[in-house]
This record gives structure tokens, C-alpha cells and sequence, in this order.
């Protein structure tokens, strides 16, 4: 009889013992991977579980942290995007509501008066033609960078030489560098490699690094307009003598709407999108982007696209 109390004594004890170790060693591990859990499902994303045993508890943990960490990344990646078009859309309406502002303007002078001065009413005239015109190649910019980035416009790619785009877009923005006596030279290519690109595209990238080297270079200046093989590379150089960028706006040229001197490319009617289209097709296109400058100077800027063959 004392035998089988004692028995059953060391039994309840070996019983309470295990259940003990295994609460120790297996429900209170799991218990606080499962408060992180339960954390991080309620929205505390540093929330981490010690993943140090080497069992599974500890891989689990491994686990859940890995998932974390993954969905932390990702909604810093979707946060970074909504703020980027919350910049973006916030940017169009400040460059659309300046000449709406100056149209609006001098429609309300005209009305009241100013149209019966005929000195006045055509300048009035005109001020409104050219917020419109800016108002115009704003929505086209945009309207380029919408098909480009949505995919809506996919590149057609096809073997190019690129002289013959070169002097086409050099060709149309003759006249413009004319009218402030600018020379544009198309330096001789020799004989280069072809390159794979979108025709349409590959002009307007020249057409805008040809068109900010006009804005942005004196009257009497000259642009440079030359190619050279190297390496598996073709790569483009657009050269002016005009006002150079300053080394801490280099970086940041290429960024949508950023101008140098706002005031100035304002004038000039630019809204700081031609070089962001640029960066958009050159990179579609396998390609890099390249800027030296020195202010005061001139500026060369550079892309080169993967030879063929
Ligand atoms: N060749 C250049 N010489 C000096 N500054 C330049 C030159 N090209 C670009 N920049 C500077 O870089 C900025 C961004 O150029 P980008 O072509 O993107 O915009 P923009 O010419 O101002 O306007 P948009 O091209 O949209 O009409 C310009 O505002 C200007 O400050
Ligand atoms: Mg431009």
C-alpha cells in the first residue's frame, strides 16, 4: 500500500515535472512568439521574436521576423510612392495655377477696359497666347511621361543609325537657335555602330538636350552636336557654351521639375521635365545619362546607348 502511494507520489511529481519542463520549454517560447504576432498583426511593424533558440520555436521566430521585415520594406516602398505622387500632383497644380493666374489677369483687365488701347490689348493678347502655350506643353510633357512610364507607349525597337536622327532633330531647332544667333554644328559621326532604339524616341531625347542648350546658352553661342564608339558603347554628346549648372544642382537635374533657376527656365517656358523624359528613355533603352558642367562655362550632356554588332 505504501508502495503504491509512494508510486503514484514520484509519479504526480514526474507528471508536474514534465509539465512543467514542457511549459518552459515549448508554451512560454511559443506564448511570446505569438504576443509578436498578434503586435505585429495590430500594426506594430518593429515588433520582432527572439529567434535565438535552435528549435523550431527559434525558426518560427526566424519566420516571423523575415515576414516582417519584408512587409516593412514593402510599405516603406508603398509610402515612398504615395509621397512621390502626392509631390507630383501638388507640383502640377502649383506650375498650372501661375499662367492660369496671368490669363485669368489679363482677361479681367481686358474686360474692364483695356481692351479699347490697341497697344494694350495686343500685348495683353499675347501674354495670354503664351500662358496658354506653357500651359499647352506643360499637359504634352506630362501627357509624354504618362505613356512612357504606364507602358502605354512601348518602345518599337529597330536597328537606327544615329546621324540621320541626329541631324533631323538638329534641323528643327535651327530656327530657334537663329533667332538668338546661336551656331548648332552636327560634328561628323564617322562610322558608327547602329544602335537599337525607338526612332520617334531616340529624337526626343536629342530634340530636348538640343533645346535646354539653346534656353540656356547667350545669344552669339555655340552648340556641339558630336558621337563616338567605344567600348560596346554609343554615346552622344550635346555640348553648349551657356551657363553651366552649378556642381550641387548636377545631381538633381535629371529630377521632374527641378530647375536651377526657376525664375529663368520659367522665362524661358520651361517646367523641368525635359531632362526627366530624357533619363526615362535612355534608361528604357539599356542606355546611361551623363552631365559635365562648369558654371559660367557650358555644359555637356551625354548618353550612350549598347552598340549593335
Ligand atoms: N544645357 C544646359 N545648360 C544649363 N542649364 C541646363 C541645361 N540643361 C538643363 N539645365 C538646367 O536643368 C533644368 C532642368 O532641365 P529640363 O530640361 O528638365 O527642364 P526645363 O528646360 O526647365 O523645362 P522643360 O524641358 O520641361 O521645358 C533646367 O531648368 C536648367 O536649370
Ligand atoms: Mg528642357
Amino acid at each position: 500500500m505504501l508502495f503504491l502511494a509512494t508510486a503514484l507520489v514520484f509519479a504526480a511529481a514526474g507528471a508536474v515535472s514534465a509539465l512543467l519542463w514542457v511549459r518552459r520549454r515549448w508554451v512560454a517560447p511559443l506564448n511570446r512568439v505569438s504576443i509578436v504576432a498578434e503586435r505585429l498583426a495590430a500594426g506594430d511593424e518593429a515588433a520582432r521574436a527572439d529567434a535565438s533558440p535552435h528549435d523550431a520555436v527559434g525558426r518560427l521566430a526566424a519566420t516571423i521576423n523575415l515576414l516582417a521585415e519584408t512587409f516593412q520594406h514593402d510599405l516603406s516602398e508603398l509610402r515612398r510612392l504615395e509621397q512621390v505622387r502626392k509631390d507630383f500632383v501638388a507640383n502640377v497644380s502649383h506650375e498650372l495655377r501661375t499662367p492660369l493666374a496671368s490669363v485669368k489677369a489679363f482677361a479681367e483687365t481686358l474686360r474692364s477696359g483695356a481692351w479699347k488701347d490697341a497697344a494694350n490689348r495686343d500685348e495683353f493678347l499675347q501674354e495670354i497666347e503664351q500662358n496658354a502655350d506653357r500651359m499647352t506643353r506643360l499637359v504634352e510633357d506630362l501627357l509624354t511621361i504618362s505613356a512612357l512610364e504606364s507602358g502605354r507607349m512601348p518602345p518599337r525597337f529597330e536597328p537606327l543609325s544615329l546621324l540621320p536622327v541626329a541631324a533631323e532633330a538638329a534641323a528643327s531647332l535651327k530656327p530657334l537657335a537663329g533667332k538668338k544667333r546661336i551656331v548648332l554644328r552636327v560634328e561628323p559621326f564617322g562610322d558608327l555602330p547602329q544602335v537599337r532604339a525607338d526612332r520617334g524616341q531616340l529624337k526626343q531625347v536629342l530634340s530636348n538636350l538640343i533645346d535646354n542648350a539653346i534656353k540656356y546658352t547667350p545669344e552669339n553661342g555655340t552648340i556641339r552636336l558630336s558621337a563616338a564608339a567605344q567600348a560596346g558603347w554609343v554615346t552622344v554628346s550635346v555640348q553648349d557654351n551657356g551657363v553651366g549648372i552649378p556642381p550641387e544642382d548636377q545631381p538633381r537635374v535629371f529630377e521632374r521639375f527641378y530647375r536651377v533657376d526657376k525664375a529663368r527656365s520659367r522665362e524661358e517656358g520651361g517646367t523641368g521635365l525635359g531632362l526627366s523624359i530624357v533619363k526615362h528613355i535612355v534608361e528604357v533603352h539599356g542606355g546611361r545619362v551623363s552631365l559635365e558642367s562648369a558654371q559660367g562655362q557650358g555644359s555637356t550632356f551625354r548618353f550612350s546607348l549598347p552598340a549593335l554588332g
